[in-house]
């Protein structure tokens, strides 16, 4: 077996960051991540436009080996542990639910998902592979980073892509599996193309 690679299927010449982008659980175990890329992934995420530019997402990082890595890992259900466990780099978002004013903050997740869209086509572009995961214990995150007003949102494992075949085989044979998405038809409540 080797590196799985997918291409969406599409009859647009889009952009291979798009076209090419999935979710990866084969994460290479002797891969570090440098300072630098995470640095430049968590500063395209700091560039996302939001709401008012309130900017609600807040960042929990760790790379493999370091303490708030196997936090983040020991707060992940348990099928994701299987395979984050290698990944080179787990980052937990959360996000404010009150705007700076005192308000609700309607959109915070939405706000916060553009961050990590932002964050993840950045990975993407380093060469890394990233996998958005929302199978978590909330209260456990919460407890352990102590969070009160910031809400866990998502956790993103970031890593070099390994061969399927380090995974169980239902694991690797999930991998294979080509992109599945609804038609653009599906999609479109009014409007004509
Ligand atoms: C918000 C969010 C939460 C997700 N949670 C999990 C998860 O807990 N575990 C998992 O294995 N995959 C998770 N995924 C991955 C999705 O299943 C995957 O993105 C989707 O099937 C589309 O596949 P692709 O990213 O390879 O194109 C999540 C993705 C997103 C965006």
């Amino acid at each position: 077996m080797a590196k799985v690679v997918k291409k969406a299927p599409t009859d647009f010449d889009l952009h291979p960051l798009i076209n090419n982008r999935w979710s990866p659980r084969a994460f290479d175990i002797s891969d570090e991540i440098s300072k630098n890329d995470l640095h430049a992934i968590l500063e395209a995420a700091r560039l996302a436009p939001s709401a008012f530019n309130e900017q609600p997402w807040r960042f929990i990082f760790g790379k493999r080996g370091e303490e708030t890595f196997n936090q983040i890992l020991n707060g992940l259900g348990e099928f994701n542990q299987t395979w984050a466990r290698n990944s080179s780099a787990l980052l937990l978002v959360a996000g404010t639910k009150q705007r700076s004013n005192g308000d609700p903050h309607p959109s915070y997740q939405y706000d916060l998902g553009l961050a990590v869209s932002q964050g993840t086509f950045e990975a993407h572009h380093r060469g890394y592979v990233t996998h958005q995961m929302t199978g978590f214990n909330h209260d456990v995150m919460c407890q352990t980073f102590d969070l009160t007003t910031f809400e866990p949102v998502v956790v993103i494992a970031i890593g070099r892509q390994a061969d399927s075949d380090i995974l169980p085989a239902q694991m690797a044979e999930r991998e294979k599996a080509q992109p599945n998405r609804k038609p653009l038809t599906d999609l479109i409540i009014k409007g004509s193309l």
